[in-house]
This record gives C-alpha cells, sequence and structure tokens, in this order.
C-alpha cells in the first residue's frame, strides 16, 4: 500500500458517500424568511447585501463608506454609529415590543424568571448607571465569570452600553485561566457571583476570583452577584451587585459609539499555546450576527421561542444567546445547569415546558444523548420544535439522523452550522427553508460570505476533491484582531495562502459542490501517503451499532507513516473489544471509506478527553496511541479521564 505521493501534494481524501438527503418542509420553505435567490442577490452585490443587513439595525449615525480594507485589516460601515445595548433592548421598548418576554430563565434547581424586554431595558440602565459609578468608561476591559444567570446577560449589555470591552470567561475554568486572561486583558472591573447551581450542587465562584485578582492590582473592584447564598470570603474590593445596582436609576442615556468600537474580547480554547483574546467590534458584529439568527433559524421573533443550550462562555453564547437574539427581538430560553440534572431529560422537559420551536445545541451533548436512549427524548412533548441546530464540531450523520428523527420528528429541518470563536457568526450552513440538508454537511456559505476548498497552493478545488477551507472575501462580523498581538493576527489566519483567511479546518466539496467540514487540519492523518480526515473514519465508526462515541488519531508508524488507532465507546458499556468486533468495525470502516480508513488498532474508553466546549482533544489521544507521557490537560472537562484511558491501556503501540 506504500505510496511515492509527497504528503504535501496530496489534499483531503473524499472518502464518505453519504446519499440521504432530506429537503425543507413545504409550508416552512414558502414562509421562509430567506429564499434561493438570495444567494445571487448577495453574489451580485456584497457589499450592497451587507448594507441591507445593517438596516436590520437603529444607527445614530450612518456609515459613509461600507468596507475599508487593508488587508488583513477590516472596517466596516465606517463613520457609523450606533449602541448595541440599544439595538439589543431599547428600541424593542420604543416599538412597543416591552412587554414581550426576552428571556424565559430556568435556573438548574427549578426556579425561573420571565425577563420582559422592558424589564431588561430597566436591568441593563441600573447596571449601566451602576459601572458608570466604579469608574468604568469606554474602552476599559471588564472580565465577567459568571453562571448562566440572566445578571450575566445585563453585565454584558452594560458594557456594551457605555463601551466597555466585556471579557465573558467561562465559568468552569480555573484561577490560572482566569488569571492569565485578566492579565492579557488588563481588565478592572471583574463581575462574578458567589456560585451557581451544576449538577444539583451550588458550585462556587467567587473563590477562584478572590485568588486570581489577589495579585493583580489592575482589577479594582469586584462586583458580586448572589446566587446561591453560599458563604464568600469579603474585603473592601467586593461590591455586592443588589446593593450596587439595585438602587441604581432605571434612568440611563446611552451614547452612541463607533462601528469599529471594540465590544467583545473572547478567549479561544486554544489546545496548546496561550489563548488568543479574538476582538470583535460592534455594528459589523452586530449585523451578521442579527442577520445570520434571523436568516439560519427562519427566525419568527412574533411566535417562536428560541433556545440555545451552549455556555455564554462561548462565542455561541455570545452571538447566538445574547446579541443575535435580542438583535431580533426574539423570545430566549436560558437554562443554567446541565442536561442530566436532575435527570436525563431535563432538556426535553425545557422544549416541552416552553414550546421551544428552534433549538441550538452542540454534536458532542446529541451524542450522549443517543447514548442515553431514545427512550428518554420519547417520554416528552418535543412537537413544538420546527428548526434544530448543531454547533461545534462536526456532527456526525448518525447523530444527524439521530437529532432529526428523535427530537426533530422527523420533520424539522437540521442546520449544521460552520463557524468559529474567530468568524463571530454563522458563515456556512444549510438555510432551512431553501436547503436539502445532507447529514453531515454544513452545505454552502450564506448568502454574502465567500468560501472555498483550496489545496495545498491555494488553487481551488474542483468538486469531489478535499483541502482546506478558505474566507475569500472579508465578512461584517470578522474577528478585527488578536487583542494587543497584530503579529500573530497575521501569522495565525492570513499568512498560510496569499490573501485568504484560513480558519485551519480541513474541508470537501462534494460531487454536488456542497461543502462538508472534516475537522481540525492539525488532527489530519496521513497514512500511506494519504490525507485522511479523522471525522470521516470517526463518523463511520459512530455509523456501526455497537459504537457510541469515537475518535480516531494518527499514530507514527514505520509502514504506513502514520497508523489510525481509534478509541470507542461502546454502546454495551464493554471495557474492551472483542476481537469480533475490531473485524466488525474494520470491515464496517473498510466498506464505508476503503480499506484505507481501517484503524490499525481499535480501544475501548469509557470517556473521551474533551474541552469544556465539548471538543475532542485528539493531542491527548496522540499521546497514549504513541506512548509518550500526556501532555497538558488543564482545559480538560474531567482531567483524570486521561489516567483512566492510560491505565486502561497498557499499550496502545500496534508493533508491541
Ligand atoms: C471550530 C471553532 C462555532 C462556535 C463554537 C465553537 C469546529 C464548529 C462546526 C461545524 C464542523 C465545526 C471547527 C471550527 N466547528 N462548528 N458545524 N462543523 N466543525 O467555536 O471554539 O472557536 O471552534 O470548531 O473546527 O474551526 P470555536
Amino acid at each position: 500500500m506504500a505510496d511515492s505521493t509527497p504528503p504535501s501534494q496530496e489534499t483531503l481524501s473524499n472518502l464518505l458517500h453519504e446519499t440521504r438527503s432530506f429537503p425543507p418542509p413545504a409550508d416552512l420553505a414558502a414562509n421562509a424568511n430567506v429564499k434561493a435567490d438570495a444567494y445571487d442577490k448577495a453574489a451580485g452585490d456584497r457589499l450592497g447585501f451587507w448594507e441591507e443587513q445593517a438596516h436590520r439595525l437603529q444607527w445614530d449615525q450612518p456609515w459613509d463608506t461600507v468596507l475599508d480594507w487593508q488587508p488583513p485589516f477590516a472596517k466596516w460601515f465606517v463613520n457609523g454609529r450606533l449602541n448595541a445595548s440599544v439595538n439589543c433592548v431599547d428600541r424593542h421598548v420604543a416599538n412597543g415590543l416591552g412587554d414581550r418576554v426576552a428571556y424565559y430563565w430556568e435556573g438548574e434547581p427549578g426556579d425561573t424568571r420571565t425577563i420582559t424586554y422592558a424589564e431588561l431595558k430597566d436591568l441593563v440602565s441600573q447596571a449601566a448607571n451602576a459601572l458608570t459609578e466604579l469608574g468604568v468608561t469606554r474602552g476599559d476591559r471588564v472580565a465577567i465569570y459568571m453562571p448562566m444567570i440572566p445578571e450575566t446577560i445585563v453585565a454584558m449589555l452594560a458594557c456594551a452600553r457605555v463601551g466597555a470591552v466585556h471579557m465573558v470567561v467561562f465559568g468552569g475554568f480555573s484561577v490560572d485561566a482566569l488569571g492569565q486572561r485578566l492579565d492579557d486583558s488588563q481588565a478592572k472591573l471583574v463581575i462574578t457571583a458567589d456560585g451557581g447551581y451544576r449538577r444539583g450542587k451550588a458550585s462556587a465562584l467567587k473563590p477562584a476570583v478572590d485568588a486570581a485578582v489577589a495579585d493583580r492590582p489592575a482589577v479594582e473592584k469586584v462586583l458580586v452577584v448572589r446566587r446561591t447564598g453560599q458563604d464568600v470570603e469579603w474585603t473592601d474590593r467586593d461590591v455586592w451587585w443588589h446593593d450596587l445596582v439595585d438602587s441604581q436609576s432605571t434612568e440611563h442615556t446611552p451614547e452612541s459609539h463607533d462601528a469599529e468600537n471594540p465590544l467583545y474580547i473572547m478567549y479561544t480554547s486554544g489546545t496548546t499555546a496561550k489563548p488568543k483574546g479574538i476582538l470583535h467590534t460592534t455594528g459589523g458584529y452586530l449585523t451578521q450576527a442579527s442577520y445570520t439568527h434571523w436568516a439560519v433559524f427562519d427566525l419568527k421573533p412574533e411566535t417562536d421561542v428560541y433556545w440555545c443550550a451552549a455556555d455564554i462562555g462561548w462565542v455561541t453564547g455570545h452571538s447566538y444567546i445574547v446579541y443575535g437574539p435580542l438583535s431580533n427581538a426574539a423570545t430566549t430560553v436560558l437554562y443554567e445547569g446541565t442536561p442530566d440534572t436532575p435527570h436525563r431529560g431535563r432538556f426535553w422537559e425545557i422544549i416541552e415546558k416552553y414550546k421551544v420551536t428552534i433549538a441550538y445545541m452542540a454534536p458532542t451533548a446529541i451524542r450522549t444523548f443517543m447514548k442515553w436512549g431514545d427512550d428518554i427524548p420519547a417520554g416528552f412533548d418535543l412537537s413544538s420544535l420546527r428548526v434544530i441546530g448543531s454547533v461545534g464540531e462536526p456532527i456526525n450523520p448518525e447523530a444527524y439522523v439521530w437529532y432529526r428523527k428523535h427530537i426533530g420528528g422527523d420533520r424539522t429541518p437540521v442546520v449544521d452550522t460552520w463557524w468559529q470563536t474567530e468568524t463571530g457568526a454563522i458563515m456556512v450552513s444549510p438555510l432551512p427553508g431553501v436547503t436539502s440538508g445532507k447529514p453531515g454537511a454544513a452545505m454552502r456559505a450564506l448568502p454574502g460570505i465567500v468560501a472555498d476548498v483550496v489545496d495545498e497552493n491555494g488553487d481551488s478545488v474542483p468538486d469531489g476533491e478535499g483541502g482546506f477551507i478558505v474566507i475569500r472575501e472579508p465578512w461584517p462580523s470578522m474577528l478585527r484582531g488578536i487583542w494587543g498581538d497584530p503579529e500573530r493576527y497575521r501569522d495565525t489566519y492570513w499568512s498560510r495562502f496569499e490573501g485568504l483567511y484560513f480558519p485551519g479546518d480541513g474541508a470537501k466539496k462534494d460531487e454536488d459542490g456542497d461543502l462538508w467540514l472534516l475537522g481540525r487540519v492539525d488532527d489530519v492523518m496521513l497514512v500511506s501517503g494519504h490525507n485522511i480526515s479523522t471525522t470521516e473514519v470517526e463518523s463511520a465508526l459512530v455509523s456501526h451499532p455497537s459504537v457510541a462515541e469515537a475518535a480516531v488519531v494518527g499514530a507514527t508508524d514505520k509502514v504506513t507513516g502514520q497508523a489510525i488507532v481509534g478509541f470507542v465507546i461502546l454502546r454495551s458499556g464493554a471495557e474492551e473489544v472483542s476481537e469480533e468486533t475490531v473485524k466488525a468495525l474494520r470491515d464496517h470502516v473498510g466498506a464505508s471509506l476503503g480499506p484505507i480508513a481501517k484503524p490499525a488498532r481499535l480501544l475501548a474508553v469509557p470517556e473521551l478527553p474533551k474541552t469544556r466546549s465539548g471538543k475532542i482533544m485528539r493531542r491527548l489521544l496522540r499521546d497514549i496511541a504513541e506512548n509518550r507521557e500526556v501532555g497538558d490537560t488543564s482545559t480538560l472537562t474531567d482531567s483524570s479521564i486521561m489516567d483512566v484511558i492510560a491505565k486502561q491501556l497498557p499499550s496502545a503501540k500496534q508493533d508491541d
């Protein structure tokens, strides 16, 4: 099987051939917000198209130029002025929507709050007044380290209102991770809570903040929401939210900010290097967050109840719990806790209770629900759903089909949305009223977005071939840089291919030209001169009835360059893959993808190492497969999992 093709000449192999396809429901198609003509219209006049979308927002001063592009630095809606918080809240109240519910909040213990747009306006105004009292002004950075409670959103909007830059740090991150982000952003205020509820327990947040700010004099104040009532240490740097914010006036006159005023910094999870502070600004970001939320989910704000199950600590929460939905005057469900508390049907119970019509979640959650069994969602009324979405990783065709069938009642379109922290908003996705969705494919770049798949040399690949996904033209919600490091911005995203944005993902165009995302190129395996995507092999494994979840890596191999090692969670829960199953799985992969993709070795594991945002850390599995000491595990949800995996596998090496 040796192949003399130099690896650098080969693009990503296109192995998987999926033939299933689901056309949009007729009524959805007939009434869709976006119809098929949008693609051509946008392609004909891309800047005009985005200008039209920018008119979704309320501007205090119109822009004079749509785009100022000095590659790789973009300015959108130049000299336009607006206030993001006014666009998310005040203007809806002014338009008579004050009584519309902005958020149905569901605490993990079952406590609830319903917040209308009028109430949200009061809360945000009070918080903005409080920020001003604390000396926070335009350009200051504010760290937000909170559970999933309404105050988190209020804090973000209050920052936006006064022109401060928020930097939300996921509440599950450690003292070190928080400290590193405080150092990099030089935040002067931290907003936190005593704790939040997770897995049935009050889990503390304030102690991590105390430790992180102890030797960081740049942090002047810590504003603390009382959520759990647990005991907290207190210093004169600390201020209770209920003391400071609740007594403020509900009147606050917002200023307008430049379209390019920084709105937030979001640190990417970064599995190895120092996290990158991805910077987003105001006008372009809000335009694309708003448009994509309305277009991709076919949002009808008068009647839909929308729920995104992501954490606000990730970009998904920023764009699709806060800025997208609020700018569209949507009604959104916000849930504090985990999917298995107090029982494994909690998500479906929430959908039934609030009659959720649009739901958006991650493939890792979907695969977990598959593992838990079909009977759990079957016990709830999910008939309110009409569009369901997926984000964060490639969704395996099997998981897509399960999601569509068991959650979407075989009726709802599934929108597989590809984007990144850096892109700020969805870039590649089906449109639910237009696209016939293929399980596992993100399908097409949205109107106004110019994506392509290129080979090593940056040349567009023909249909039916794989390579690297690139974005050819700037887009409104693109990152404006890495906080404090313009060179790293250029190097990371703009140096691989001349003039093209390189997101770091592999992708293929199928025979119809539709796009399939194939995972990070760092994870691609090189077997006998063929670049094979981890995604395709994992999807093939997951499509076998005995496999619940799978991760594959390429381990150095004398003969083939790399050999594919598969880590599988078996549905039976077995801790070893029997010889019979090994054969069945290898044959199954061989039949789906071809003999080249057969794993050389298969190992059963009880869990897979995942980041807090649910991404599999293949780097760690590679360490195990190559018998190395396992690298940094600090970003894992559960770092003990690597010990469990390592112990179970005395040696994962193929040749011993
Ligand atoms: C990376 C970005 C998108 C917001 C949440 C994650 C992977 C994301 C998909 C998808 C295939 C996907 C990519 C991307 N990814 N969505 N629908 N299909 N891969 O944001 O942490 O910045 O991660 O997640 O590899 O580059 P992020």
